[in-house]
């Protein structure tokens, strides 16, 4: 079992009360929200609630918010539903390949897709975006966070550019990291995951404007208005509301600690004269993608672990693969210093002890493999 976990941008452990919340609905609210009797009644309430809070947290209306299973459907059924043959996507080169994958398969279905690189700091340019655009585009997908630099791409900014054509975010990587608010960027349509917000794995969140028409990638008794059919995840559901009305209330006290935790690594790192490069520039807090040359990330990565720390080399649905990280690649770094490298993130428990210990481990696995080199 590992003591140390950095890597938040993975997944978040759930939060003491938000997993006793959820206990509590599985137990005792079992009522199928579509029953009109009590019990039903009371389960249809805590969804109604849930949709308040994450409305509350993003400043839409309530009416705007649909429950899913996770950032990967919300993105699908957004990617796959709004175009048609004959179509133009814009998307980019760094997205989740939860969007990636489904803008592959409409590629093969007479949809016209662009993909947009980042620039040498991982950064997506809104001039970029202008460049693409045509009569047939119809739909722009850009992330607001990415998940293996934590680089932040100017949404509001593209929002400028887009006139009438529809904006997607992905912005599971954003949520309670920056602040999210739905009407000031200008967006239509946005995607989050409750796992990444110490919320339950397989509950996502689709935003739509409420004039976005969408339906959902399977049929069945038309829940949430036909976009996610099937009788809901009333725990799930009721427990990504509290999880994100917890993230809102403690946003600056998490902001201030994962900076400061940041700056603390980068410091530790100096000090013990430790050879790294941060990629990517304008990140999000807590989340560090670093090289140490002539170091394979990958092995760093289970030799941390071995020593009881939990990072990442790449993103996580990509570790295993020996290949450099895709992302890092796409800013135009060397192969080599990208396969150096490995993500640190940190999330709301951790400590600058668990650092120091980090940095110490990672000191005595680089004198050790890098004796040879
Ligand atoms: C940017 C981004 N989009 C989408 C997803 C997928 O979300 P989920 O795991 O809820 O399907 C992830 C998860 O790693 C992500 O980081």
């Amino acid at each position: 079992m590992n003591k140390i976990y950095f890597d938040h941008a993975a997944t978040t452990p759930i939060s003491k009360d938000v997993l006793n919340h959820m206990f509590r609905i599985l137990e005792k609210n079992y009522g199928n929200p579509s029953s009109i009797h009590q019990l039903g009644q009371s389960s249809r309430a805590l969804i109604e609630n849930s949709r308040r809070q994450i409305a509350k947290a993003i400043n839409s209306s309530s009416k705007e918010i649909f429950f899913t299973s996770g950032g990967t459907e919300s993105n699908n059924i957004i990617i796959k539903n709004l175009l048609q043959p004959g179509d133009h996507l814009i998307t980019s080169t760094i997205e989740h390949p939860a969007i990636l994958k489904p803008a592959e398969d409409l590629a093969q279905n007479g949809i016209e897709v662009s993909y947009v690189k980042p620039n040498k700091y991982g950064i997506i340019e809104p001039q970029k975006i202008e460049k693409e655009i045509k009569k047939n585009t119809k739909l722009i997908s850009i992330m607001m966070v990415n998940n293996e630099m934590g680089t932040i791409n100017p949404l509001e900014e593209i929002s400028l550019i887009k006139n009438n054509i529809l904006l997607h975010t992905d912005a599971v990587q954003a949520f309670g990291k920056i602040p999210l608010d739905v009407s000031k960027i200008g967006i239509d349509l946005l995607s989050l995951s409750g796992h990444k917000f110490y919320g339950p794995k397989g509950v996502g969140i689709l935003y739509k404007k409420n004039n976005v028409f969408l339906r959902g990638l399977i049929t069945g008794g038309g829940q949430e208005q036909e976009i996610c059919a099937g009788t809901e995840n009333v725990a799930g559901i009721s427990s990504i509301g509290l999880a994100a009305e917890n993230i809102i209330k403690d946003f600056g006290k998490n902001k201030s600690l994962l900076n400061e935790l940041t700056d603390y690594l980068i410091n530790s790192l100096k000090n013990h004269d430790v050879n790294f490069v941060i990629n990517g520039k304008n990140r999000v807090p807590g989340l560090l993608n670093i090289s140490f040359p002539k170091m394979l990330g990958q092995n760093l990565m289970i030799n941390l672990d071995l020593h009881g720390i939990a990072v990442s080399y790449g993103a996580a649905c990509s570790s295993g693969t020996p290949k450099p990280p895709r992302v890092l690649l796409e800013t135009g770094i060397e192969s080599n210093l990208a396969k150096s490298s490995i993500r640190v993130s940190f999330g709301k428990d951790n400590t600058k002890e668990e650092i120091n210990y980090f940095v110490n481990s990672l000191v005595s696995i680089l004198s050790k493999e890098l004796k040879n080199v």
